[in-house]
């Protein structure tokens, strides 16, 4: 399948979507206040049939809810652009935030809810109502291919657009889950500020999250495997 043909599939994503009161009120003052940021409901952001999709929680207020790309313009975007970059999933560390250079290879980017929280918290009709979006995303992901879940939350909506209960599977940092149509869902603790800071999770831990994910990508048939990943 040609890039051309795989760009034209269609994910579900609306920018005008409100469905969820309390949000679109939140973000319409939150607009008030900071003219120039994006809020509204952030897209993903990489290959339309990845082989690989990363699940955040939602936009940060100054990061993506500011530039409209996710996990861009915070602290917790750094770290992941940098480790997403380290094991060749991206072709550079965006030089800033507003850098729209930067590609992902064979990955993808999302968040179990597309508009910033209040208190970077959904609730859980909020999440609900979400995983519409997500349900398409994970829809659209390559076969074998594979999850990584940053957070609780992001592995529970996971497993609600995987059509099981979101309590169905426990979340441990560092697990190795099967899902339906051969996907695997690994779940790591957030790479937010907050759990840097605390050292809940530090960067080398991230790392090896990443290691195991490429280590069973590469156990993919070889025209399958994402290709252009660099050694560590
Ligand atoms: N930015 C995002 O887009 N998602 C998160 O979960 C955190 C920061």
């Amino acid at each position: 399948m040609t890039t051309k043909s795989v760009t034209q599939r269609a994910i579900a994503y609306r920018v005008t979507c409100r469905d969820c009161s309390r949000l679109t009120t939140f973000l319409d003052d939150v607009k008030q206040k900071y003219p120039s940021y994006f809020c509204k409901p952030v897209p993903s952001f990489g290959v339309v049939k990845p082989k690989f999709l990363i699940v955040g929680l939602a936009p940060g207020l100054h990061g993506a809810n500011r530039t409209g790309r996710p996990f861009t313009g915070d602290d917790a975007g750094e770290l992941l652009f940098r480790t997403i970059h380290k094991f060749g999933f991206a072709d550079r560390v965006p030089s800033n935030p507003l850098d729209d250079s930067v590609k992902l290879i064979g990955c993808r980017i999302t968040n179990a809810v597309k508009c910033l929280p209040p208190q970077n918290k959904p609730n859980t009709s909020e999440i609900r109502v979400c995983n519409q979006y997500l349900r398409s995303e994970l829809a659209g992901t390559a076969p074998q291919s594979v999850i990584l879940a940053l957070g609780g939350i992001a592995h529970s909506a996971v497993l609600m657009a995987a059509g099981l209960k979101p309590s169905a599977i426990k979340f441990a940092h560092g697990a190795r889950h099967f899902l339906a149509g051969d996907r695997v869902l690994f779940d790591s603790y957030h790479c937010s500020r907050y759990n840097i800071n605390t050292r809940r999770l530090t960067e080398s831990m991230f790392h090896d999250v990443f290691q195991a994910i490429c280590a069973d990508l590469n156990s993919m048939p070889a025209h399958q495997a994402i290709t252009n990943r660099v050694s560590i």
